[in-house]
């Protein structure tokens, strides 16, 4: 068994919260494990939960217009989220659940080593970047943290609910478009 797939299969009989018991699947993360550029949300949805697969709801579908229009390709980066189990009526996860399962994205990050690490959302920039992360404030602005170069974007949830951010989005995303190419990535 590859690293991957042993990390894969540790998180999918993973009973460290309570989400364990109301999951259909585990959302483990999808797309390129060689990719230099990796995207977290926050935590699967309905469709995520019975798919497996994260990001294919409507904020999915969203997100992959967004990297359309930019022209990345989804199956060229990867896609992960901060909780690999669904809460329920997709509530906010709550701090226990992070710390049980945040173990399971750094050791995605240490495969993958990626240089840009995009976070979605308020949840995950709170989580990765730092915890007074302020979304309205700071999204699209570059944070160096180690060996990775992290921003933050509107959720794509946040922008179906409010679509006058999606100027804001459009122009973060333009902007990471610009540091990939800059990094050749
Ligand atoms: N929202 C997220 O944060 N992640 C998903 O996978 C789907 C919706």
């Amino acid at each position: 068994m590859t690293a991957w797939e042993e990390l894969y299969e540790s998180c999918s009989k993973c009973e460290k919260c309570e989400l364990h018991k109301t999951r259909t699947n585990c959302v483990f993360g999808t797309g390129s494990q060689s990719s230099d550029v990796l995207f977290v949300g926050e935590a699967p949805g309905e469709k995520e939960d019975l798919s497996g697969v994260p990001f294919v709801g409507a904020a999915g579908k969203l997100l992959d217009k967004y990297l359309y229009a930019v022209g990345i390709d989804r199956e060229r980066v990867y896609i992960a989220n901060i909780l690999k189990c669904r809460p329920p009526k997709n509530r906010d996860p709550k701090p226990e659940e992070e710390e049980a399962c945040i173990g399971y994205l750094r050791e995605q990050v240490k495969l993958l080593n990626p240089k840009v690490i995009i976070c979605l959302g308020r949840i995950s920039a709170m989580k990765l970047i730092k915890p007074d992360f302020k979304i309205t404030q700071e999204h699209g602005k570059w944070f160096k943290k180690g060996n990775y170069l992290m921003t933050a974007v509107y959720h794509p949830a946040a922008l179906l609910r409010d679509p006058r951010k999606k100027e804001d989005m459009m122009a973060d995303m333009e902007n990471i478009k610009e540091k990939l190419e800059e990094l050749s990535v």
